[in-house]
């Protein structure tokens, strides 16, 4: 059942270029330039005329919701705002008529996201869902939604899951984009060309794995790691924090590469790993510059680059090399050498990688 791999993290985290395919299936139209989402489809109206998205979730969907934050903003120009789902459970938040909900959930089944469902729909909103399993709790309180569609997902840390609700978070941007023609036509046909290549993007970062596991053994004895990006990239490092943390039981934080100077910069001494994501997109030179604050300090730098040949291969000690693509499909693509990451620290640690300490797949009591 584990399809030949020894655990199910890395068996979900290999599937992801079939299970981005599965997602985009019967949705993503290349050739008319066009995205299709039946399961919201009766809300158009809604969608349309929507002042605010706020979207509710926990851990890696919560992630997701924050990637979504920017892709949406972008492309649809709805102001979004993202919650942690126990935190706007536990709030008095503020909902008004032309406000929609969007609720993420791999499991369906997670209490706190279950409780800010029946909170939002009490105050009168519409709430939609995106969701991994069909006919799950999530599902079925929602009033419509979007399934990730990446089949079942059984290691405790999130991996295909994760991409497969970015995916079905960038198809939602490039359709409300559609509704209400916040993108030219071309602009509009491009991103869907490019999203629709988004799974041969992946099975090339896929590739870097022999690369990371040197780095692995590297991280054996790292205490404490800090994982910088800037952009929709940030929420990849709070990303590639979560999944070290839980499964190789390292200390690891995530922060946008700009916020280091307030705090954490005070922590770099040659003990500290950092982890950057420098692909060559915005913001690359104030990247660059980021990593020399590191380096100065003699913090240990490993940097997820596009560019294998560039100058932030030349200030690094390690370099991964993914793809290089549009912007918009870098929050997926950067992820994979992340978990990758996680995956074999952990391994070597000798850490029970599907079943890690204290977590239970789907976290039913609040
Ligand atoms: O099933 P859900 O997406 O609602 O679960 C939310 C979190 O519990 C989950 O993403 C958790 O953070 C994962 N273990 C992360 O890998």
């Amino acid at each position: 059942e584990k399809g030949g791999y020894n655990h199910f993290m890395l068996k979900e985290i290999h599937e992801q270029a079939k299970s981005i395919r599965e997602c985009m299936r019967g949705r993503v139209y290349p050739e008319q330039g066009k995205i299709a989402l039946g399961g919201i489809a009766s809300f158009d109206g809604l969608l349309k005329n929507a002042e605010r998205i706020v979207i509710v979730a926990c851990g890696t969907s919560w992630h997701a919701g924050l990637i979504g934050e920017y892709l949406i903003e972008k492309y649809a120009r709805i102001p979004v705002e993202v919650e942690y789902a126990s935190e706007f459970r536990y709030r008095d938040p503020v909902i008004r008529s032309n406000d929609l909900v969007i609720a993420i959930s791999q499991s369906g089944e997670t209490a706190d996201t279950l409780s800010a469902i029946d909170l939002a729909k009490k105050m009168g909103a519409v709430v939609l869902g995106i969701c991994n399993v069909v006919g799950s709790s999530v599902s079925r309180a929602t009033d419509g939604g979007i399934y990730t569609h990446v089949g079942p997902e059984v290691g405790v840390a999130s991996t295909k899951a994760f991409s497969g609700q970015v995916t079905v978070l960038t198809m939602l941007a490039l359709y409300l984009a559609q509704l209400k023609e916040t993108l030219s036509k071309e602009e509009r046909s491009n991103c869907i060309h490019s999203l629709w290549k988004l799974p041969e993007f992946v099975e090339e970062a896929l590739k870097c794995e022999d690369q990371v596991q040197r780095i692995a053994y590297g991280m054996l004895r790292s205490r404490n790691c800090i994982y910088l990006g800037r952009g929709c990239a940030f929420p990849v490092a709070l990303e590639g924090a979560l999944k070290l943390k839980e499964i190789s039981y390292i200390h690891a934080e995530g922060y946008p590469a700009a916020e280091m100077k307030h705090g954490p910069i005070a922590l770099i001494d040659e003990e500290m790993t950092v982890i950057f994501i420098a692909t060559n997109h915005s913001y690359h030179e104030k990247i660059i510059n980021n990593i020399q604050e590191v380096r100065a300090r003699k913090g240990k730098v490993i940097a997820i680059v596009s560019n294998a040949g560039g100058e932030v291969a030349a200030l690094s000690d390690e370099v991964v090399q993914i793809p290089h693509s549009d912007e918009f499909l870098l929050p997926i693509l950067a992820a994979i050498p992340l978990q990758l990451l996680a995956y074999h620290v952990a391994l070597i640690r000798g850490c029970n990688v599907d079943q890690p300490r204290n977590l239970a797949k789907s976290v039913t009591v609040e």
